[in-house]
């Protein structure tokens, strides 16, 4: 289906409502090959949007967005300790790792209740809780935008990094996910390492992947804002990451600066922590505001526009710096101009 002049408030979670030129839902693989044959019909520039959980626009959008919206789940091979599935782009992340949990198959239960779609998952290597998708992504498929051809990623072809893949570097743009392929585990392995966790699950009783789910449900709940009732895209920066040389002179300073061990061999600091440190939690200007409860989240309190939750959050980028001497960087992609 394909819709002109047509309101992005409702796929987008800071629920900003700002017009695209052009919206086209894409139901099936074919459906898009369809549409790419015909590009030329539609204004340039093309943009993925998934959940629309990660995005920050700033004006209405002058080109056309792709919105997948096939949604399926099946199992592609099973052997004794592993199930390979894949998933359609736009099923909602959340309704696959529940169908996980309820088919008692491991991986994804760290990452219960993230918002947005599957498409979007790879390129963002969604975390939480001691766990990145990669760790389970097995394979993905993508259409060229260019050419309508199919291509296959491996796991090593994407080049997971930090909520960094692939898509968001030398593919960026050329790409549309259109199906990810998990290895899930039959065979549990728990990963109950972060924070309170463990201790959660335990409240809840036995160790399983139904407790897992809940436990991250409940800790995300009493921490994140629900995006369908104060708007906002999750993480708003990245957790810096520093040389080991630096960390040791901020520990020095600031004894309880939280710092983990980063797998470059780095340390990775907590941007939510630096930005509360300056003063920043729960402070509101206007519409817009840093969570009273983590403040590495943003949050639009219904009338903010795109270009006031930049400003913040380069206000607040700004007292960062001028504390630390650390350049926080965006997870949130920006659309538009500021
Ligand atoms: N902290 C503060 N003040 C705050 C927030 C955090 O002092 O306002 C401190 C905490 O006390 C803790 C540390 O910072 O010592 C880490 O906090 P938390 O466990 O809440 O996680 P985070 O590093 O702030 C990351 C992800 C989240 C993910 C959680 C849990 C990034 C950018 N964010 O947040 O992901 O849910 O870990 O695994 O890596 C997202 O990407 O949108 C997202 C929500």
């Amino acid at each position: 289906m394909i819709y002109r002049n047509f309101s992005l408030k409702q796929y987008n979670t800071f629920g900003l409502d700002y017009r695209t030129e052009c919206f086209i839902s894409i139901k099936s693989e074919d459906d898009l090959i369809n549409y790419i044959a015909e590009g030329q019909k539609f204004p340039l520039p093309w943009l993925i949007l998934g959940g629309g959980s990660n995005i920050l626009f700033t004006e209405d959008f002058p080109g056309t967005i792709l919105h997948p919206e096939n949604e399926d789940i099946n199992i592609e091979e099973r052997t004794s300790d592993h199930v390979i599935v894949s998933v359609g782009a736009g099923t909602n992340w959340d309704r696959f790792v529940e169908w996980c949990v309820d088919n008692d198959l491991g991986g994804t239960e760290n990452l219960s209740l993230i918002p947005g779609n599957s498409g979007a998952v790879a390129v963002q290597n969604i975390g939480a809780y001691g766990v990145e998708v990669k760790d389970i992504i097995h394979k993905v498929k993508a259409i060229n935008l260019h050419t309508g051809k199919e291509k296959s990623f491996s796991n090593e072809e994407c080049r997971f990094g930090y909520r960094d893949s692939i898509f968001k570097h030398e593919e960026k743009g050329n790409y549309l996910i259109t199906r990810s392929y998990y290895k899930l585990n039959i065979r549990h392995i728990y990963s109950l390492n972060y924070g309170s966790l463990e201790e959660e699950v335990k409240r809840l009783g036995a160790k399983n992947l139904r407790n897992i789910r809940q436990a991250v449900i409940n800790i995300r709940q009493s921490k994140l804002p629900d995006p369908g009732l104060i708007g906002n895209a999750g993480s708003f920066f990245k957790n810096p990451v520093v040389s080991n040389q630096m960390a040791e002179e901020l520990k020095n300073k600031y004894q309880h600066m939280p710092m983990f061990e980063d797998p470059s061999g780095n340390k990775k600091l907590a941007a939510g922590w630096l930005i509360e440190q300056c003063g920043w939690k729960g402070k509101r200007i206007g519409d817009t505001g840093v969570h009273e409860k983590q403040a590495l989240v943003i949050v639009n309190y219904g009338k903010a526009t795109g270009k006031q939750i930049y400003d913040l959050s380069e206000s607040v980028k700004k007292s960062v710096f001028e504390k630390f001497g650390i350049a926080l960087e965006r997870e949130v992609e920006l659309v538009g101009a500021i």
